[in-house]
């Protein structure tokens, strides 16, 4: 299936591609799910390319493998589990079965008791020990951090909750500098944890018990927990009214739409977290029924495909021009490179072609002025996807929204026009002559050619995030589909975890390095010369 797009793209591969852009082609080269524009115009797929890529979707059963998903199937294979995150915003509660039970009274269950909490907490019938709930203090890690985290900072327009922190890193610097802006009798500390045995989260869990013990009598009546595991909940002396569960068929980096959203929930309210879900919710339908070609998470992942696998640009750039998506490149990071990052298809053969993409970003207009400069002129082709909102929060600013709106625009054009070097002379004729002029002029060509996507919306509201976070999912889910792998597993994690704690005796001196490689036997001789 391969062979016929890498054919296609060794014959249009030197071919400019803004010369395929006219009138027609926005129309054509774009879709929309509600009021989400995507265009992927600025790009060098074409009709025939297009078609080749749809055909690779098709001939990879995604439309199959997708129903086995929304269905309840044990579609990752690896864990033998469903993969089910899509029902934590199936707010109609349309059944949906797991070994033969239907699933969605359990978690509209736990929905309405999250909702009781964050309003308990936001209209201070639950308090601390000092008074009203004035900070929420999340431990967790990866998809127990960084969902929250990143929605909390997306959504901050409509945050009129408490104050909400997150604590992720097992570096001593990341809590310490949370809890002293905290009150330890006013503040509520949810530990985020899936398994709840990750070392970091419960690490940090125990410091902050620690840190509240010192000031009220009862510190387990200020924790929550969110957690599939809820016996060791229990064990670390959390009430189960405040243990809010869910189970082994959402996976981490899919988890901020149920009890792991629950600091979110708090901060912005559970109506306009419900608007969250339904935004999640709305992609799901359109995933589900729109047609390929009018299918956003579809083109999106088939855009996707043809840069990395077929094209061979190593990484994508996520680019919002929405400055509270600061942390989205970050989320994405964990959603696509967790997923996708693997060389082995679920039946364990190498994989033919290269995996998913490096994924990483800053939001415009910050990263034109630090690393746009590589995209432009550098020799590696950094495909882009830019998102953008029409109107911002700030009604009394919009002329500066305006402004970000252009640079955004301009970033695109800019990239696939590029400026040729008769122009370039153009530009410092007046100042060079000769030889001069010549290589003054070639330091100011920009190659262009370089795609972009542009993922348009009217505001980021709520239900935009939603939107947004869901797009991305099954973006995920299609590459991986099409790839052939396991998007739900993440073995890559565990080496590097067996080796952290095999290590920490030797860090703290009561073992030897013996047995080490010399390299890391060197390293911690360092470090403890110098104290650790
Ligand atoms: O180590 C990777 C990972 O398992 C992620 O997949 C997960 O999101 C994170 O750690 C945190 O796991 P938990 O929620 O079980 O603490």
């Amino acid at each position: 299936m391969w062979d016929k797009l890498r054919a296609h793209h060794a014959k249009v591969a030197d071919r400019r591609f803004e010369s395929l852009v006219d009138a027609d082609r926005a129309a054509d080269f774009s879709a929309q799910a509600g009021d989400m524009l995507l265009d992927y115009a600025k790009t060098n797929i074409d009709v025939e390319g297009r078609a080749l890529l749809i055909d690779l979707l098709e001939r990879a059963g995604v439309a199959a493998k997708r129903e086995a998903m929304f269905s309840g199937k044990p579609i990752n294979e690896t864990e033998g589990r469903a993969v089910l995150h899509t029902a934590l915003r199936n707010l109609d509660g349309d059944p949906v079965f797991v070994d033969g039970a239907d699933i969605m009274p359990g978690v509209l269950e736990t929905l309405a008791r999250m909702e009781d909490f964050a309003t308990d907490i936001r209209e201070g019938r639950f308090a601390g020990q000092g008074g009203k709930i004035t900070d929420v203090v999340n431990i967790g890690i990866g998809g127990s951090d960084l969902g929250p985290a990143m929605a909390v900072k997306a959504l901050a327009p409509y945050h009129d909750g408490p104050r909400c922190h997150f604590v992720s890193n097992v570096d001593p610097a990341d809590i310490a500098g949370v809890l002293r802006q905290c009150d330890p009798a006013t503040t509520l500390v949810i530990v985020a944890s899936k398994t709840f045995t990750t070392i970091e989260t419960m690490t940090n869990a125990r410091t902050a018990q620690a840190w509240m013990g010192e000031v009220v009598s009862d510190t387990g009546a200020q924790f929550a927990a969110l957690s599939t595991a809820e016996d060791k909940t229990t064990d670390f002396g959390i009430d189960p009214s405040r243990v809010f569960g869910f189970e082994d068929w959402v996976g981490g980096r899919y988890s901020v739409w149920g009890p792991i959203g629950l600091s979110l929930m708090i901060a912005i309210g559970p109506q306009a977290f419900k608007a969250f879900l339904r935004g999640g919710q709305a992609m799901d339908t359109h995933f589900r029924a729109a047609a390929w070609h009018e299918n956003l998470p579809a083109l999106l992942a088939l855009v996707g495909i043809w840069h990395n696998q077929v094209c061979g640009y190593a990484t994508r750039a996520v680019l919002p021009y929405d400055n509270r998506l600061s942390r989205l490149p970050a989320y994405l990071q964990q959603l696509e490179m967790e997923s996708n990052g693997k060389g082995v298809s679920m039946d364990g053969a190498d994989l033919e072609v290269p995996s998913g993409p490096v994924v990483w970003g800053e939001p415009g207009t910050n990263g034109q002025h630090a690393f746009y400069q590589l995209i432009h002129q550098g020799t590696r082709v950094i495909p882009c996807e830019f998102l953008v909102a029409a109107r911002g929060h700030e009604d009394d600013l919009h002329h500066q929204h305006q402004l970000l709106v252009a640079n955004c625009l301009a970033q695109s054009e800019a990239l696939m026009r590029g400026r040729t070097l008769d122009e370039a002379r153009a530009k410092v004729a007046d100042r060079f002559e000769g030889a001069e002029l010549e290589r003054q002029a070639k330091h100011r060509v920009f190659p262009g050619n370089r795609p972009t996507v542009t993922i348009a919306y009217p505001q980021l509201t709520p239900f935009v995030l939603g939107q947004i976070i869901a797009l991305y999912e099954h973006r995920v889910f299609v590459e991986g589909a099409v790839l052939g792998i396991n998007s739900f597993d993440q073995w890559g994690v565990e080496l590097g975890k067996e080796l952290a704690t095999a290590l920490q005796p030797v860090v703290e001196g009561k073992s030897g390095v013996e047995g080490k490689d010399g390299s890391t036997a060197a390293l911690v001789g360092f470090l403890q010369r110098n104290g650790v």
